[in-house]
């Protein structure tokens, strides 16, 4: 015989599963002041791996708490604990818990408010995330007044290896494949960086941030394979203020968020459009020393639909001529390496053939307008070298742009397939990274070699940034070629 108490408890916990609402597997469903839930306890399905994520969507000095019980005699959860009761922290506005439910569960929320939240149940992985630093929104560059702008990668596209005796690469003047179906919607938020920043006092959630006003406007948006790791959402942003710090986040159909970076736009002064969206360069998506381009294309930037042919012919005859000698190598059948074929070694060149063509523009950051080096490097010199313990006015460990200060005088330009642009700009050399990576991934017999202690050019990388400037891999003095608070080093490619 049950004590009386018990029994009216159990009576309770009955009444209350009748009314409870079931949360349904993989779905992410939304309550607000005007749809509260009623009651605020749900039933959650059998699963043997459960995720469940909450999302808090608007700013509150007491956020609601969220109980959770996979136990099917726990009756309602709550602070009170139990067997098997659990409390789903919430910090930053987003909350998740795994675990198993044999026998389905409970979720009771309590001290509602006025808070709107979201409520993500799945058996495939989290619906709400906050994205770890590996998927950082990318900048591919700005001017004064626009911003290139990529989402994280979110598709591999992985490329059948050519085989022998059918060993075809692709062509010199390739073209983008069509992006992936079921794509995910993805949402770009910019606001000026200020210590009172609208956007990072907020709770970090998609359902937060996506509701926030955007600063700009877009000019363009699309698709686009960068690199290997996959597709990416590109955005185009124009009417922003220049030399001003920006915050920015990427946000996943809603749910899932990347950021926040920060980048910097150039000076009033600065006069290198951008070049982007040249399906034979996919990687080039940044300022160039180009006369402006013709306002006629639409927006105030080059793509492959105005870039003049004088640039794109001899760029690709030259990566067609290197195809051709390639492919006289045995591609395919004696692999002059286990990990790498022609096929990466026609993909590493093409970035370099493509970075070393498209001269990249640079200007110092703002907040730091002496961290380039101002005299122009000896002839002699294997490139400009991220740490200056040479230079007596800085600081020893003081990390520099590549940044090299360029006249007017075109012929001192690296690239001489490029029109002269007609005013003094400074050029961002190209990391060293972006040369040694085709002689990784290239045929010793092909005779590629990347600049060492003895290169007897002009200054003509930046060295030490992601290698060290011994080459040791990941040891440089920032590890990247550029950073997620706004600094560019040098041109990754
Ligand atoms: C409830 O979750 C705990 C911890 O994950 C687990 O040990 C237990 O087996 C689960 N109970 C049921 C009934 O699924
Ligand atoms: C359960 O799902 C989470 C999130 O997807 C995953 O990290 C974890 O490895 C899974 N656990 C099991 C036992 O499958
Ligand atoms: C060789 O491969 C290319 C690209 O993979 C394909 O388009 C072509 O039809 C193939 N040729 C033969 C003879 O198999
Ligand atoms: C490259 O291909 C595009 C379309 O595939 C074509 O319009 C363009 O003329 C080609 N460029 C050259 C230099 O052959
Ligand atoms: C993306 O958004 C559009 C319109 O808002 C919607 O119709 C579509 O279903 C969404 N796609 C995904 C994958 O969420
Ligand atoms: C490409 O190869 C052809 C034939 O060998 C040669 O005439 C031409 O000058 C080469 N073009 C470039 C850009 O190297
Ligand atoms: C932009 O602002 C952030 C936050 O104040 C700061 O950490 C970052 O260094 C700034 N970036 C540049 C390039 O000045």
């Amino acid at each position: 015989m049950l004590p009386e108490t018990l029994l009216c408890l159990l009576n309770a916990g009955i009444a209350l599963a009748q009314a409870k609402q079931q949360l349904p597997l993989n779905s992410n469903s939304q309550f607000s002041p005007s749809n509260p839930p009623n009651p605020p306890v749900f039933s959650l399905p059998t699963a043997a791996n459960l995720t469940i994520t909450v999302a808090l969507c608007s700013s509150t000095n007491s956020p609601p708490k969220f109980f959770v019980t996979n136990s099917s005699s726990a009756g309602v959860p709550g602070p009170g604990g139990g067997d098997d009761v659990f409390e789903i922290a919430v910090e930053e506005g987003h909350g998740s818990w795994t675990g198993i439910f044999d026998d389905g569960g409970v979720l009771a929320v309590q001290d509602i408010g006025q808070t709107s939240f979201e409520l993500g149940i799945s058996d495939q992985g989290p619906i709400h995330e906050l994205l770890s630093n590996s998927d950082l929104p990318l900048l591919g560059d700005t001017t004064s007044n626009q911003a290139l702008i990529f989402s994280p990668a979110f598709a591999e596209e992985v490329e059948p290896r050519p085989t022998y005796p059918n060993y075809t690469l692709p062509s010199a003047n390739s073209s983008q494949r069509s992006a992936p179906s079921g794509s995910p919607n993805f949402t770009l938020i910019l606001s000026p960086t200020s210590s009172s920043s609208p956007l990072t006092a907020l709770p970090q959630t998609g359902c937060m941030l996506s509701s926030q006003r955007s600063t700009g406007t877009l000019s363009s948006q699309n698709f686009w394979l960068r690199d290997t790791k996959g597709w990416r959402n590109q955005w185009l942003i124009e009417a922003l203020t220049p030399a001003t710090n920006y915050t920015a986040y990427v946000v996943q159909d809603r749910t899932k968020v990347s950021g926040p970076i920060h980048f910097v736009t150039k000076s009033a002064s600065f006069a290198c459009p951008l070049v982007f969206n040249l399906p034979y360069c996919p990687n080039v998506a940044y300022t160039v020393p180009l006369p402006q381009p013709p306002t006629t294309a639409g927006s105030n930037a080059y793509t492959a639909l105005n870039l003049p042919d004088e640039i794109t012919k001899p760029l690709l005859a030259y990566l067609t001529n290197f195809t051709t000698t390639l492919t006289t190598f045995a591609c395919g059948r004696d692999w002059y390496s286990p990990i790498v074929g022609c096929d990466d070694c026609q993909r590493e060149y093409r970035k370099w053939l493509c970075t070393i063509t498209f001269t990249r523009c640079g200007e110092p950051s703002p907040a730091n307008p002496r961290s380039f080096t101002s005299s122009p490097a000896p002839p002699d010199a294997t490139g400009l070298s991220a740490l200056h313990p040479k230079d007596p006015s800085a600081p020893p460990q003081r990390v520099f742009s590549a940044l090299l200060p360029q006249s007017t005088d075109i012929a001192k330009a690296r690239s001489r397939t490029l029109p002269a642009m007609g005013s003094a700009y400074a050029m961002l050399l190209p990391c060293l990274e972006v040369c040694t990576a085709v002689d990784r991934a290239c045929p010793s017999l092909v005779g590629f070699t990347c600049p060492t202690v003895q290169f007897n050019a002009a200054a003509s990388y930046g060295v030490g940034y992601s290698d060290s400037a011994e080459g040791e891999q990941g040891e440089g003095a920032t590890g990247a070629a550029q950073d997620r608070w706004g600094n560019i080093w040098c041109n990754g490619g």
